[in-house]
């Protein structure tokens, strides 16, 4: 029978996976999946995107440098000012990423952004207070969560909002289609903060710029990989019409 619902069970059951197998994902899989994005819409059909694709020594090799750089900046972070000055002269702690990743969020999504890390902590059992422990958990970030593959997406820069919005349906496109067969996938920002770890082992176009990096492979069978962070109600979504 034909399942005419299966694009509404796709979105409903997609989640940001945060533990995923070491397994590896199979090249011709991966291309298979890339394919099925191109099928996003974009601007002109310019598809203004550009994919970076680090498996095996190469993941390696890239999530060890952005671990180094999140455990010296986060160091610094915490140090008086002559370690500072002293570390931000030697260089490589400051992002250099092309987009800033450290939000400042508006009133009205900070109560959402705020609930969802919270749950988030819940759900892996860590206590608000633990610094330590949530630490941990931002630099798995950084090692992909685990997964065998990190995709580096990066966005035509001269087409402003308009690339960035069509690389959004490019990436929303990939989440499914990796969901449709087995795999998981984890949106990051985070791993957009530094830019040089993939720009140094990657022939990158200037134009393009490095907007996140996408952790996939086979999700773990893990309660944080169930964790659902709850959606705005149609009401604060549709805006009211003037009287
Ligand atoms: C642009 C973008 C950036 C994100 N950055 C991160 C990130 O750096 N680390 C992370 O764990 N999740 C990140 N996420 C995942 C979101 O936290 C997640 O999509 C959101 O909480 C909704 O949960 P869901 O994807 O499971 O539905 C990002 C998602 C998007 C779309």
């Amino acid at each position: 029978m034909n399942d005419t619902r299966a694009i509404q069970t796709a979105l409903e059951n997609r989640r940001s996976i945060r533990a995923f197998k070491p397994d590896p994902v199979p090249e011709d899989l991966l291309a298979e999946i890339l394919k099925a994005a191109l099928e996003a819409p974009s601007w002109g059909n310019v598809q203004p995107y550009r994919v970076a694709i680090a498996s095996g020594d190469q993941a390696i090799a890239i999530a060890r440098e952005l671990n180094a750089k999140f455990e010296t900046a986060t160091r610094v972070r915490k140090a008086n000012l002559v370690t500072k000055l002293a570390a931000l002269l030697k260089g490589g702690v400051k992002p250099d990423g092309d987009f800033n990743t450290v939000i400042k969020y508006p009133e009205e999504l900070r109560a959402r952004y705020r609930d969802t890390g919270m749950g988030l902590y819940g759900v892996l059992g860590i206590d608000r207070a633990d610094t330590a422990a949530r630490h941990a958990q931002m630099a798995r970030n950084f090692s992909f969560f685990g997964a065998p593959t990190a995709l580096f997406i990066f966005c035509e820069e001269n087409l402003g909002a308009y690339g960035a919005l069509d690389t959004g349906a490019f990436i929303q496109s990939l989440a499914l289609a990796a969901q449709e067969r087995g795999l998981g996938t984890c949106i990051q920002a985070a791993l957009a903060t530094w830019a040089s770890p993939v720009r140094t082992r990657f022939d990158v176009p200037e134009n393009y710029k490095l907007i996140c990096g996408v952790s996939i492979g086979y999700p773990e069978d893990e309660p944080v990989n169930s964790f659902k962070p709850k959606r705005r109600a149609l009401s604060e979504l549709t805006l009211k019409a003037k009287a």
